[in-house]
């Protein structure tokens, strides 16, 4: 039996967290909480802070200023968090392969791993690519094949860094629907995107951030029918935010 951390790094609260690179602040006193529920999206431009956000929220990171904590902690749980970075590198090996190593890497006995790796291949629906080389794939099945392996990890919250960029909408919807079962099973995802079509259709709370500040957060549904801010108005109506 594998010991799961007792602690769950929910909620993940930012209180006034600066990020700064040398002299360059990427993100700035940012302060909310994130916590179980449906999927929480970060929107915002190009450069805004997303991905630097997700690293933050992730432990991967340190803050030069306020702090982050999990569940109360100073430091996440090691086995509470997954992160599927934007282009993932698969290994040199098969589909079925890349899951089995993530698995062993989570520190998943030997005699479990045939079931988990078909469990999870069959989620993301790549049972019939098993024994396929992974770096073959098209970049909507790689993408799948990354959600599972994070997914291996049996994450409390799963962090997606654009996973729909430059996919077509069939391996979109593939994706979101993969992103929705996962949810529904309990995992918190909290996705960064800069499709507002994919937070309208994913996302229970929204974090608008744009020049590494939070410009506006809360429920998704209060956000796209009366944003409360007039950059969060140009943003939807796709005006350029400078
Ligand atoms: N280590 C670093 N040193 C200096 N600047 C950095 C560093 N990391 C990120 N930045 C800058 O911080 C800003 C935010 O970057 P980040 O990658 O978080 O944006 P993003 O919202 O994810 O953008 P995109 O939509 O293009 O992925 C950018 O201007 C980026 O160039
Ligand atoms: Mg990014």
């Amino acid at each position: 039996m594998r010991t799961r951390e007792s602690k769950s790094p929910l909620p993940i609260l930012f209180a006034g967290a600066d990020v700064r690179a040398r002299d360059i602040t990427l993100l700035s006193s940012i302060s909310l909480s994130i916590a179980s529920g449906p999927p929480t999206a970060l929107i915002g431009p190009n450069g805004a802070g997303k991905t630097t956000f997700l690293k933050a929220a992730m432990g991967l990171i340190a803050t030069s200023g306020g702090g982050i904590t999990w569940g109360g902690n100073a430091r996440p749980p090691p086995a509470g968090l997954a992160i599927v970075f934007q282009r993932p590198v698969m290994l040199r090996r098969s589909c079925a392969g890349n899951v089995r190593y993530a698995l062993a890497a989570a520190g998943v006995p030997t005699r479990e791993r045939e079931r988990r790796t078909t469990e999870l291949l069959s989620l993301v629906g790549l049972e019939s690519l098993a024994t396929r080389p992974a770096r073959r794939l098209s970049g909507g099945e790689q993408q799948r094949l990354a959600l599972a392996r994070a997914l291996a990890r049996d994450p409390t919250v799963l962090f997606l860094d654009e996973p729909t960029a430059s996919l077509d909408p069939g391996a979109t919807k593939a994706i979101e629907e993969i992103v929705r079962a996962v949810s529904q099973r309990g995992v918190k995802v909290v996705m960064a995107t800069h499709d507002l079509g994919e937070a309208r259709r994913l996302a229970g709370e929204i974090v608008l951030l744009h020049q590494g500040i939070v410009i506006e957060s809360g429920p998704a549904s209060a956000f796209f029918s009366e944003p409360a801010t007039d950059a969060g108005k140009r943003f939807i109506a796709g005006e350029l935010l400078t």
